[in-house]
Formats: structure tokens, sequence, C-alpha cells
């Protein structure tokens, strides 16, 4: 299985930057700019492992991983703009590089690029792309929106994950199930599985917002608080102490000059293990699903990466 893998990784980074060649050579430098920054492709493994419950040397994998990768690296594009990131990958974003036309047309171009090898796998897998980019959207909107009035800030901070994130993540359990014909169960299974993954993958996402120094994580600590998104270790201080300074600072977007002190507090607080706790619970259910795949190798290298997720925030 591993060399499978690892030959199916080296064919996704060779069709990924043959597939955003443009006769335009600005165009290729803009997207190939985050591509060559690095990135961990755990979509793309996710696709990879899936496949191995199928026959992973069809011929619609790697292709299929290069499309969810391209789809992920298309809302990276995007939503550095919307967040007025200045680093991803440990390297300048677009939005900073050049600016935000650049990385909106340029995220626009790799959408694009995706549909065009998407077109060859057929209206199934063109649907389910669809269908998962919807939510992916709409998550970043309910995102943008905050929770309406009657709304459980916690149970719509969950779902925004759910939609913005752990919709790709399990797309790519799916994809690698189709196209590699596994069976219908194992395919439901793997998606329901990887959708945890990504909701653990994403509140890890923001643990590391707050845990993490720059030079782990590629971007930069508190964008998060800078922009006001108020993700879940933000939410259980507040609901903790609802007149403590830290929930003061925390109540809007953080100004500059406060990030640093915000982010001392937060570190400090209980909140950040609650969140964790939560973080476990989602992989739990992960790990729930995938004890009854087919005893495979990549049974437990799905157990293994469940525990990766974990470890990564920790
Ligand atoms: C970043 O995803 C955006 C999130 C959904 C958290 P990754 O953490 O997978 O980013 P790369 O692809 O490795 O840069
Ligand atoms: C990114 O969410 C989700 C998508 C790109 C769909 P975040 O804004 O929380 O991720 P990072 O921290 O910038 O990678
Ligand atoms: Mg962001
Ligand atoms: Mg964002």
């Amino acid at each position: 299985m591993a060399q499978d893998v690892s030959n199916g990784l080296a064919a996704v980074e060779k069709l990924l930057r043959s597939s955003v060649e443009s006769d335009d050579a600005f165009v290729t430098e803009a997207s190939k700019h985050l591509i060559e920054a690095g990135g961990k492709r755990f979509r793309t493994l996710m696709v990879l492992l899936a496949a191995q419950f199928g026959d992973p040397s069809a011929p619609g994998v790697v292709p299929g991983a290069v499309v969810i990768e391209l789809t992920h690296l298309g809302s990276l594009y995007h939503d550095d703009v919307m967040d007025e990131a200045p680093v991803r990958r440990g390297s300048p974003s677009a939005n900073a590089r050049w600016d935000n036309t650049v990385a909106i047309l340029t995220g626009d171009y790799l959408f694009a690029q995706a549909s065009d090898l998407l077109a060859d796998l057929g209206p199934e897998l063109i649907r389910i792309q669809a269908q998962t980019f919807s939510r992916l959207v709409q998550g970043q909107i309910r995102e943008t929106m905050g929770p309406q009035a009657g709304d459980d800030p916690v149970a719509h901070y969950i779902s925004v994950l759910a939609d913005k994130t752990g919709s790709l993540i399990a797309a790519s359990g799916r994809f690698g199930a189709l196209l590699s014909g596994a069976p219908a169960d194992v395919e439901e299974r793997l998606s329901r599985a990887c959708e945890a993954i990504g909701v653990a993958w994403q509140l890890g996402d923001d643990l590391l917002d707050v845990a993490s120094a720059s030079a782990e994580s590629g971007k930069t600590p508190g964008t998060d608080l800078r922009e006001g998104v108020k993700t879940l270790p933000v939410l259980y201080a507040l609901a903790a102490d609802p007149s403590s300074r830290l929930a003061a600072l925390l109540s809007g977007p953080v100004a500059e000059e406060d990030v640093d002190e915000a982010l001392t507090l937060l570190r400090a607080h209980p909140a950040m293990a609650r969140a964790r706790a939560e973080l476990d619970a989602w992989v739990d259910r992960a790990r729930h699903d995938i004890s009854g795949l087919p005893d495979i190798p990549a049974k437990s290298a799905f157990l293994a990466l469940c525990d990766y997720v974990v470890e990564r925030s920790g």
C-alpha cells in the first residue's frame, strides 16, 4: 500500500502542476504560487487511501485527487482575501504578494481547471463536487454572517465547520471510494468518517490559530481574532466569564494592539482544553466508522490519520 500511495502522491503533484499551465505566463505563475509554497496534501492522501478499498490503479483516482486539491486551493486563495490573511503555507498569500483582484481571479481559474478535469470523470462525480462546493461556500457565508437570532452559537459554529471544511474532506473519501469502484457501504462509511475528520481538522486549525507560532502553522496566529471570527475556544471563554477582561477583548474583532494580550489570556484559559475535548469527540466518531471498514492496511492508515489530527493541535 505505501508504495501505491507514494506513487499516487507523485502522480498527483505532476498533474496538479500541469493542470494549471496557461498560455499566459502570469496566470501560471499566480496559480503555482501556493502549489509550490507547500501544503500538507491531506485531502489528496485521503482520496488515495480511500481508493485502496477498491482498485487503486483505476484511471480516475489521480485526476479525482487533483480535482479535490484544486478545489481546496481555489478556496484558500479566496479565503485569504476574506480573512485579510498575509501569510499562507509560510509564504505571502496571493492577496499580499499581488492584490485581491489577482487572488480572486486566480481562485476562479483554479475552480475552472478543476471542472475541466472533472468533466472526464462523469456526471455522478460532477454532481458530488457541485454539492460539496455549494456546502463549502455556504459554510463560509454563514461564518461571515455569524449566528442569527435564536441560533445556539456552538451549534452554529460546528455546522459551519462541517460545511466549510467537513464537506470537502468527506468528498475526498467518497471520490477515492467511487473512482476505485469500492463497495457502496464502504463509500458511505468513508464519507461519514472523513466528514468527522474534517470537522476535527478545522477545530484543530482553530486551536492552532490561538496556540501556534507562525513558523509551525505557516500562517499568522490570531487571524480569527482579528477578523472577529468566534471559534470554539473563544465561544467557550465568552460563556465562562462574560464580564472578564478576556471576554471584553473577544467580544468583537480584536484590535491589532490587543491581539498579543488576547492570545496570552486565551492560551491559559480552560476553554482551550474544552475545545480540545470536542475535537477528540469528533475524531472518536471517525474512528467508530473506520473500525467497520475491511481489514486492509489502509484501515490502519486511516486510524493513524485520526491520531495525527489529535496530536497536531495538542
Ligand atoms: C487549511 O487547510 C484550511 C482549512 C480547512 C483548515 P489545510 O490545513 O489542509 O491547508 P494546507 O493545504 O496544508 O495548506
Ligand atoms: C478555511 O477556514 C476554510 C476554507 C478555505 C473553506 P479558515 O479561514 O479557518 O482556515 P485558515 O486558517 O485560513 O487556513
Ligand atoms: Mg482563513
Ligand atoms: Mg476563513
